[in-house]
């Protein structure tokens, strides 16, 4: 069925949005202000998701896209809106989420750009496959599907990961290694995950394995040493299906850690752990979060960082903190969050390697108190009841950032009904050309 309609924004998830006639349509690469003609594909849940069958009118934000694999690859939804808009609808993303989903109604202050629109991601995941014509192939999923496209240029990945990747899938070929089918848990090579630190400008080239056995990486790690200089080479050993990087791990070559530095504070950043992924958009991340503890005057304080990683925020505010204690479940992370203190003398932290809920759950039954909390989860959220437990802990207030609205507005609103209130909330652009947005909110305790 065709229908013409006029794509009134973006919602989460990347769509261009219409109401027209009571429908709901859900369109494809479509631009915010696009007046389109559409094909609907399928129906769900009275969602008529659509692709645009002609752009009738384009919106004056369409612009040309900077990639080939522009609506084939499932990596970038918005490459071709202008920048501008990209930030006011992701604004407009938070603010709707808000309301949406948990009836708060708040301000939502504009998206905080990122310094670079391309080249800004400090890690890509790329996987191997193999083609119907039976040909090694090196990229990135298919957009809806389980399929790997072959990337040869990625605009959002920074310059060397284009010509590393490139490099690897010729050696790999050359080689004849065999490539990991999830279907039949048969083969080898699974992943090419590339980091790169913006500070040091180091690369990080990591091979991750479905087994322990790769007999021709000593020779594809010397290639790479001699075309890419001062490259570090990991090899990652990882049985798992779910989840892309992790495991045990062996540093080929180089340092086997990736450093950043922030401020004059420097980070130690091991293969498998995590790393926000846009090095200037987590500078002025930092200096937001310090601009308010600043003012908090905090140095007889405490802070709990959840959900510490490397202990990225623990470290670089301990020293406005009398002590500090950071938790994350990753034991190697842990074991960098420790040395971070370390290398930058910070003496007044803690770091605990343990289950963020089991952790908390004991502090509450032997009564301790913060003054101010960090928490940083993962997609999914707070875990069910981690909201009350904390929300009974902390004395001033809570930092939540998040990487999804969605639960994002969930877990604000049940902070709402333990008596917090929320002071502000700041998007991030962590992932331009995407639908993707960080946010900071700061919420404090209502003095009752
Ligand atoms: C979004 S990252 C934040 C890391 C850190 N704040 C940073 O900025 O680098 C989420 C972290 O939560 C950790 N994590 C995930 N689930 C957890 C859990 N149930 N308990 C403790 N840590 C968890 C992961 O290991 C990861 O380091």
């Amino acid at each position: 069925m065709k229908n013409n309609i006029f794509i009134e924004k973006y919602i989460y998830s990347g769509y261009g949005f219409s109401k027209y006639n009571n429908e709901i349509y859900f369109v494809e690469n479509a631009c915010p202000g696009d007046f389109v003609e559409i094909e609907e594909q399928y129906e769900k849940k009275n969602i008529h998701f659509s692709k645009i069958s002609m752009i009738i009118e384009p919106s004056k934000h369409r612009r040309k896209p900077m990639c080939d694999y522009f609506t084939v690859c499932g990596g970038c939804q918005w490459l071709n809106c202008d920048y501008e808009e990209q930030l006011n609808q992701k604004t407009n993303i938070v603010q709707e989420q808000l309301k949406r989903l948990s009836s708060i109604e708040v301000e939502v202050d504009k998206t905080i750009r990122s310094n670079s629109q391309y080249d800004y991601r400090a890690k890509m995941e790329f996987a191997f496959s193999t083609n119907e014509e039976g040909e090694i192939v090196l990229g990135l999923n298919q957009r809806n599907s389980n399929n790997i496209i072959d990337i040869e240029n990625c605009p959002i990945s920074p310059k060397p990961f284009d010509k590393i990747k490139n490099v690897v899938r010729k050696l790999v070929k050359e080689y004849d290694v065999p490539i990991y089918d999830p279907k039949t848990k048969k083969g080898m090579l699974k992943h090419l995950v590339l980091r790169k630190s913006f500070s040091s400008n180091n690369v990080m080239a990591i091979f991750i394995t479905h087994t322990e056995f790769f007999p021709r990486l000593k020779d594809i790690k010397a290639q790479l040493v001699k075309i890419f200089n001062g490259i570090n080479v990991i090899h990652v050993m990882n049985s798992s299906d779910k989840v892309t990087l992790r495991g045990p791990y062996k540093s080929l070559t180089g340092e086997g850690v990736l450093k950043e530095e922030f401020d004059g504070f420097n980070f130690q950043i091991p293969p498998t752990s995590f790393f926000q992924n846009n090095y200037y958009v987590t500078g002025k991340m930092l200096k937001y979060i310090l601009e308010y503890y600043k003012k908090e005057k905090t140095s007889n304080t405490s802070l709990l960082d959840l959900y510490c990683g490397v202990g990225l925020f623990g470290n670089y505010f301990a020293p406005l903190f009398k002590q500090v204690i950071g938790i994350d479940y990753t034991k190697l992370s842990i074991k960098a969050a420790k040395a971070n203190s370390n290398i930058n003398n910070i003496k007044n932290t803690t770091f605990i390697a343990a289950d963020a809920k089991e952790k908390i759950l004991e502090f509450a039954e032997k009564g301790k108190k913060f003054d101010y909390v960090i928490v940083d989860p993962p997609r999914a959220g707070l875990e069910n009841k981690l909201v009350g437990i904390l929300s009974k802990m902390v004395e001033k207030s809570i930092i939540y950032i998040s990487c999804n609205p969605s639960t994002l507005a969930r877990d604000l609103k049940q902070f709402q009904d333990e008596n917090f209130k929320i002071k502000s909330v700041q998007p991030f652009d962590m992932f331009p050309n995407t639908y993707h947005v960080e946010t900071v909110v700061i919420l404090e305790r209502i003095e009752i």
